[in-house]
């Protein structure tokens, strides 16, 4: 097979990601730190400067990472100004290097007194997220070029709230969708606001998307299971944001198959150190999915834990062979977003799972080594594409 290039649009914005519980450290205000311990999880709150020295190194234009709202606000209703001074000086940072900044709002931690009160269960909490929301952007907005409120609503309830593997660890499906319409009401709140506001920064969601499809396509009880899934999975997430997002941002991580009554047995070609399964077509098909709604579309976040770095170049090669195919779709995918740019915690899996392109020595200062395949990563952004195959 001819070897082809594959090119991006030049206008394609190339970045990596982290969120601010799993990167920064002493988060000790947080539910999800009580639980799990990140710690000093990779030192990002001291060590930013030499990171983004990495960003700029691998020529990367973009960056992702949540606001800490257990830190901005760590009793209620006091917003805490030095932290806020922390933060304009960490965007300040990536200004003054020309990356471009997506900023997330809640990336799945609350403050501990939000915890206090019953998290998103109470629905008090919609009108606190929104007035730090409004805060925070307030205060940002001169700084950031895209607002994502909240970080995939659907995985947190289904962690939290049904598998009960991540905090409040409750098994109540139930209260598992209450707690999703309570996060995209409140999005739809924040959203209108900043709109009144006319701050000029586009705001979007992160969402999970997996492509499913049914077990046996001869078999129409797996058909049902398929139906159940995607329309808790997918179709009620967007039905309940109506429209209120100005692009979308895509985490892709599985593929999987659905039979009934609950079957769910992930697809792929390779295997993580986690045991995920890897299929980057499935890409394909939740890009081609999200044509429908005629907005910007933004992968957030795509990757994989591989501490040796054995599969990461064929896994970032693969995935955007598949990203680009969209492209020429007709899917107006505008960018591509590495999870993660530094090791960092992974919730129940703690510091075992490496996602990143740079791998963090917990051990030994915290010291940062650039993997190769981050290098790799890097010459294709360089070229604005690559040979394939
Ligand atoms: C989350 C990240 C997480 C990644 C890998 C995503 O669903 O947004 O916080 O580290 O998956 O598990």
């Amino acid at each position: 097979m001819d070897k082809k290039f594959i090119q991006f649009p030049k206008d394609f914005l190339w970045g990596a990601s982290i969120s601010a519980w799993q990167a920064e450290g002493d988060n000790y205000n947080s539910d999800f730190e009580k639980y799990f311990k990140a710690g000093k999880a990779a030192n990002h709150y001291e060590m930013y400067e030499q990171d983004f020295d990495i960003l700029q190194k691998l020529n990367l234009n973009t960056f992702r990472t949540s606001i800490e709202w257990s830190r901005i606000e760590s009793e209620e209703g006091k917003f805490n100004e030095k932290e806020i001074e922390h933060y304009r000086k960490y965007f300040s940072s990536l200004k003054k290097r020309g990356i471009k900044i997506f900023a997330t709002l809640w990336h799945f931690s609350n403050p501990l007194w939000i915890e206090k009160i019953g998290g998103w269960e109470n629905p008090k909490t919609i009108f606190y997220f929104k007035r730090f929301a409004e805060k925070m952007c307030f205060e940002f907005s001169d700084l950031v070029d895209f607002w994502i409120t909240l970080n995939e609503p659907v995985v947190y309830a289904s962690q939290g709230y049904v598998l009960g593997e991540w905090p409040p660890f409750k098994k109540n499906f139930l209260l598992g969708i209450i707690v999703v319409s309570r996060m995209l009401y409140s999005h739809k709140l924040i959203y209108n606001h900043l709109k009144k506001c006319n701050y000029k920064v586009p705001i979007g969601i992160s969402k999970n998307l997996a492509y499913v499809r049914p077990k046996n396509k001869y078999n129409i009880l797996d058909w049902l299971a398929f139906y159940f899934a995607d329309y808790f999975y997918n179709r009620y997430f967007f039905s309940r944001i109506g429209g209120r997002m100005d692009f979308l941002g895509v985490n892709y991580y599985f593929s999987a198959d659905i039979g009934f009554p609950n079957k769910y047995e992930q697809i792929g070609e390779k295997e993580s150190d986690l045991s995920w399964k890897i299929h980057p077509k499935g890409l394909y098909y939740v890009l081609k999915y999200t044509k429908k709604f005629n907005l910007p579309v933004y992968i957030t976040e795509n990757g994989v834990a591989d501490k040796e770095d054995k599969i990461r170049e064929w896994y970032i090669k693969e995935h955007l062979f598949w990203a680009h195919r969209a492209i020429q779709e007709g899917v107006n995918l505008k960018g591509y977003i590495h999870w993660a740019l530094i090791d960092n915690i992974e919730f129940k899996e703690g510091s075992d799972a490496r996602f990143g392109l740079v791998e963090v020595d917990y051990e030994n200062n915290f010291i940062r080594k650039i993997r190769n395949s981050a290098y790799f990563y890097s010459k294709i952004v360089k070229e604005g594409g690559f040979y394939y195959p």
